[in-house]
């Protein structure tokens, strides 16, 4: 009877780390490999789980960043940790855009995803994507008018150091969004809440920090990187990779 009750206790554990490990917290405490596996593994099931709401998403995110750059329409966007294309289309689906958007994501089978769906000929013109890692951007300093990053930043290893690249790739008077998540109880030491991200973007040099309530599970965070630059614009991509 022990040995049974031991038994069923010991399955009881092993359940829950691998619940914690692999579904609740995707693989963030098994390192980027694992992370990124998971991804790829279940690419194809992602936008069903997500179920996202295009027009809270219109309203919410490309309205906002297309009034934050008025007058301009056509800025050149990186969205960091894109998965199957979330932002770019938003962005492309907005009537107000005339921008470029180049969105970056390890997991090939999301970027395969994000594909299938760019098929306009339309959104092909406005969306670049490639395999890149949110750690290392392969971009110059100040090659963006805005950097975006969703839902993300806790599932990376090293979420400073991607937090850092952002704002370097991002111009001087730049718009930074980002988010962080709220429900925390499961992801110890991989969440930061409001002061810490406010601290690490006043560290960074970014200032007019703001947090607005967004989803259950994330708030979305605002700020323009310090200094002035002009506008950039559209441009070719081969004009900013490093
Ligand atoms: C929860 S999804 C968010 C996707 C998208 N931003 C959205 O809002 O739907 C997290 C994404 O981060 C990507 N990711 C994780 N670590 C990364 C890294 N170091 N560099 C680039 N992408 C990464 C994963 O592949 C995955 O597509």
């Amino acid at each position: 009877m022990i040995v049974l009750l031991g038994i069923g206790l010991l399955l009881a554990v092993v359940a829950f780390l691998v619940w914690w490990l692999i579904f609740e917290t995707e693989g963030v405490y098994l390192g980027r490999g694992m992370v990124i596996w998971l991804y790829d593994v279940y690419a194809s099931r992602y936008d069903g789980i997500k179920e996202f709401d295009d027009y809270a998403d219109f309203v919410l995110v490309s309205q906002p960043i297309m009034y934050r750059i008025q007058p301009h329409d056509n800025p050149i966007i990186l969205d960091v940790a894109t998965g199957t294309g979330r932002v770019p289309l938003i962005m492309t689906r907005n009537p107000d855009f005339f921008g470029h958007i180049v969105g970056v994501d390890l997991s090939k089978k999301m970027l395969d995803i994000a594909r299938e769906k760019i098929t306009d000929q339309h959104f092909e013109d406005f969306i670049t994507l490639r395999v890149e890692n949110g750690q290392e951007l392969p971009f110059n300093d100040a090659s963006f008018d805005v950097v975006t990053c969703l839902e993300a930043l806790e599932f990376m290893p090293d979420p400073e150091s991607v937090l850092g690249e952002m704002i370097r790739v991002l111009r001087p008077s730049g718009i930074l969004l980002t988010t962080i998540r709220i429900d925390t109880r499961w992801m110890p030491n991989r969440t930061w809440n409001e002061e810490t991200m406010r601290q690490k973007l006043l560290s960074y040099g970014m200032q007019a920090i703001e947090f607005e309530v967004w989803q259950a599970d994330y708030t979305k965070v605002w700020a323009v990187k310090s200094g002035e630059s002009e506008f950039l614009g559209v441009r070719m991509i081969d004009d900013i990779l490093k």
